[in-house]
C-alpha cells in the first residue's frame, strides 16, 4: 500500500511484566479504510489499538502514523472507544459529551444543544441528564459512542464498542453508524468477536493469531457499499466470507483454549 494512514510493520509489544502481547504484527490501513480486527481472546487486540493511540510503546518494528512513529498520545487525531467503560461517573451523560466539545473547542453556548442532538441519534434523547450510575450497560456505552462523535476524531478506534447492547438495539446502532461513516469516511479500527459484524461494518478483516497474536490473515469483504446491515446480511457473498473468517478464527480459539 503506498501512502498508508497507518503502519504497522513487524512491530512486537510487550508488557512492564515480560509479557509479550503482540509479536512480528504487520498492518498497513489506507486513509478512510474501515478495518476489523479479531482474534481470540488475549491475543493482543486491545494492545493494538493501545499502541496506535500512543498509550503503549512498541518494543520492536515501526509503527507510524502518516509515516511518523508514533510516540505519545495523538490526542487530536485519534479517538478510542474503549473497551473498558470509561465515562466520568460524576457527569451525566450530557456532561460526558461536553469535555469532547471542549477538547474540541466548541463554544460553550454550543454545549447543550450539540450533545442533545447527539445524544439523540444514539438513542438517548431522554437520558441527557442521567448519571452513568442510573444508565444500562448498554446505555452506557452509548454515551460512550456519543462522546466519541461529539469528539469527531480522523481516527476511531473501537474496542469491542456494541458487545453490551441488545441484538435490536445493535443493528439499529450500527445502520446509524455505517450511515454516518459514509458521510465522511473516518479512518476506523475496529475490534470485535461478533464475526458478522465485522463483514457487515468493514472493509477489510485482520485474524490474529492465538497469544502472543500475529497476523494469520486479511480477508477482503466483497460487499458493496453503501450498505444497511440487513442488505450485507442478505448478499449472496456474506455466507461463504463469514464461513473463511469463521474457519481461520476457529482454529485459533482452539489453539487458545489448548494453551
Ligand atoms: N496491563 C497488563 N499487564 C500485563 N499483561 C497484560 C496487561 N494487559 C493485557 N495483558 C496481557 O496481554 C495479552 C493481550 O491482551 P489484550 O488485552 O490486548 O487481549 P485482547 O485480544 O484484547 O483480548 P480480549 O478479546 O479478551 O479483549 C494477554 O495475554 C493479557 O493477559
Ligand atoms: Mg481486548
Amino acid at each position: 500500500m503506498t501512502n498508508p494512514l497507518i503502519s504497522a510493520a513487524g512491530i512486537t509489544i510487550a508488557y512492564p511484566n515480560g509479557l509479550t502481547a503482540l509479536k512480528d504484527f504487520t498492518l498497513d490501513v489506507a486513509q478512510g479504510e474501515f478495518v476489523g480486527i479479531v482474534g481470540p481472546s488475549g491475543c493482543g487486540k486491545t494492545t493494538f489499538l493501545d499502541a496506535v493511540a500512543g498509550l503503549m510503546p512498541v518494543a520492536g518494528g515501526r509503527l507510524t502514523y502518516k509515516g511518523k512513529p508514533i510516540s505519545g498520545i495523538n490526542t487530536g487525531e485519534v479517538g478510542y472507544l474503549f473497551q473498558k467503560d470509561s465515562l466520568m461517573p460524576w457527569r451525566t451523560a450530557a456532561q460526558n459529551v461536553y469535555a469532547a466539545l471542549e477538547l474540541r473547542k466548541v463554544p460553550q453556548a454550543e454545549w447543550r444543544q450539540r450533545a442533545q442532538d447527539i445524544l439523540q441519534k444514539v438513542g438517548l434523547g431522554r437520558f441527557t441528564d442521567k448519571y452513568p450510575a442510573q444508565l444500562s450497560g448498554g446505555m452506557r456505552r452509548r454515551v460512550q459512542l456519543a462522546v466519541l462523535l461529539a469528539f469527531d476524531p480522523p481516527v476511531i478506534l473501537m474496542d469491542e464498542p456494541f458487545g453490551a447492547l441488545d441484538a435490536q438495539t445493535r443493528t439499529i446502532i450500527e445502520d446509524d453508524f455505517l450511515r454516518l461513516w459514509e458521510q465522511n469516511r473516518k479512518t476506523v479500527l475496529f475490534v470485535t468477536h461478533d464475526l458478522e459484524e465485522a463483514i457487515c461494518l468493514c472493509d477489510k478483516v485482520v485474524i490474529l493469531t492465538a497469544h502472543p497474536g500475529t497476523r494469520k490473515q486479511v480477508l477482503e469483504v466483497p460487499l458493496q457499499r453503501p450498505r444497511t446491515i440487513d442488505e450485507a446480511k442478505f448478499d449472496p457473498e456474506f455466507p461463504q466470507t463469514l464461513k473463511t473468517l469463521s474457519t481461520s478464527l476457529r482454529a485459533e480459539v482452539g489453539r487458545t483454549l489448548a494453551l
